[in-house]
């Protein structure tokens, strides 16, 4: 299945020096709530609609393997989809994941409370990363499992409570287990070594599951039936990174994104561009579906480089490879510590990063787990085709880097954009940008 908008982007792209970026925009829906909005909408009684549903790769295979379960799911029209639940059933075929880690392992939680069996399957990369992570907590629970990485079977049904003590700040983790927990029986809890985004239990509390958080403890309520409900997927912060960073890097740019959640559990980038000197301002905030969202604007500016603490790592885990590239444009060396878990993303973007930077002409490496750039106080010099290792976020990165270098930069597997943000490229350009 393919993105609906500009699926067939080309793979071969460049980012080349722009003139001020200028405009104002949206970014397309939150792929987190996204995915999350279907799959409750599918284990729920009556219907959900959704307006705003991110409609690139990832989510589509969601918006399948919840067809594939046995749910209607219905496309309405462009972002508005229409979801009536159902006991789910064993799927006819496999369920492709696409390369989507969210999909895989919140659709297996949520297959493995039912009394079905599924087998799961992904793309070369998401066949490539750690399920374990999820299998072990649906084992205890009592779901039987096959393969720890894709494919991987589930037999569900007959699960027992859970108190899971999740060694990293993994919402996907975390959000398998409540899903499955919809189905156990006994009390079903979390402990997190530091909160990740609480989507899932926002969610949950909107289709009438009463999830409680308590410090470091996160506990569904013995209410566990889902309620069908309307939901309105806020703009991606996640995608937000990218023109953000692109005006902060291209001289004399401005522009405003509207919509942007701005959940303090997501917001680490822009806490830290802050505290580089970006003149990145959040205007007209409120709440809207039950998430805090703002209109940001953010302008050209020079940036100096600072220690990211490793606790705020959860809050910006997707956001490191556009921060390298921000990084490597500002005054001074910029430490990011913490950030084990790039390793295990759509590829090992921790050294996808490095080599992307050195082959632009900056100074990056690797010590234990943080990430060290040597920013340039001014433009790299670019001039490279960075491999993307069909990274979506590795591409768009250096697609930013090269609207401002000395020089153009190029990214292959660049089709993987459309992944997450399948307008990327028309967006930017919208703006000024050059990008081809
Ligand atoms: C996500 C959680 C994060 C993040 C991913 C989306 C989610 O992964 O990297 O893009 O929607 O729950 P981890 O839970 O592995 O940190």
């Amino acid at each position: 299945m393919r993105a609906l908008a500009e699926a067939a982007a080309e793979d071969l792209l460049s980012g080349s020096q722009s003139d001020a970026l200028s405009g104002e925009i949206e970014v397309p829906g939150d792929k987190s709530i996204s995915h999350r909005a279907l799959i409750l909408g599918g284990l729920a009684i009556g219907e959900t609609r959704i307006k705003g549903l991110l409609e690139g790769d990832d989510v589509l295979h969601t918006a399948g393997a919840v067809r594939a379960f046995g749910a209607e799911v219905e496309r309405l029209g462009l972002g508005e989809w229409r979801v009536r639940g159902a006991e789910w059933q064993i799927p006819a075929v496999p369920i492709d994941c696409g390369n989507s880690g969210t999909g895989a392992r919140l659709l297996m939680g949520a297959a493995a409370g039912f009394p079905i069996s599924a087998t799961f399957t992904g793309d070369a990369s998401l066949s490539s990363r750690p399920m374990e992570r999820v299998l072990g907590p649906l084992r205890t629970m009592g779901a039987r499992t096959e393969g720890s990485t894709l494919p991987v079977t589930i037999h569900g049904g007959g699960l027992q409570g859970i108190s899971f003590v999740n060694e990293k700040a993994s919402a996907q983790v975390k959000s398998a287990i409540l899903l499955a927990g919809l189905k156990a029986s006994g009390a079903v809890e979390v402990i997190e070594p530091a909160p990740s985004r609480d989507h899932s239990e926002n969610m949950l509390r909107a289709f009438g599951c009463d999830v409680e958080t308590k410090d470091d403890v996160i506990r569904l309520s013995n209410q566990r039936a889902l309620r069908g409900t309307d939901v309105l997927v806020p703009g991606d912060p996640s995608s937000a990174a990218f023109p953000v960073v692109a005006a902060l890097l291209v001289p004399n740019s401005r522009i405003t994104i509207r919509n942007v959640m701005v959940n303090p559990l997501r917001t680490g980038l822009f806490t830290t561009l802050r505290e580089m000197g970006a003149d990145l301002q959040f205007e007209n905030e409120r709440v809207q579906g039950g998430e805090r969202i703002a209109d940001l604007t953010a302008a050209a500016s020079e940036l100096q480089g600072v220690e990211v603490p490793a606790q705020r790592a959860p809050s910006m885990i997707d956001e490191y490879p556009i921060l390298g590239v921000a990084a490597a444009f500002a005054r001074g060396r910029t430490v990011m510590h913490g950030l084990a878990e790039l390793r295990v993303k759509e590829s090992n973007r921790l050294a996808a990063i490095i080599a992307g930077l050195q082959a632009c002409g900056v100074d990056a490496r690797e010590e234990g787990d943080s990430l060290i750039v040597e920013g340039l106080g001014g433009p790299p010099a670019g001039g490279a085709q960075v491999q993307a290792h069909h990274d979506h976020r590795i591409a768009m990165s250096f697609l930013v880097m090269g609207l401002a270098a000395r020089q153009p930069v190029s990214v292959d597997s660049a089709g993987m954009i459309a992944t997450s943000f399948p307008n990327f490229v028309s967006l930017m350009q919208s703006l000024g940008a050059r990008i081809g």
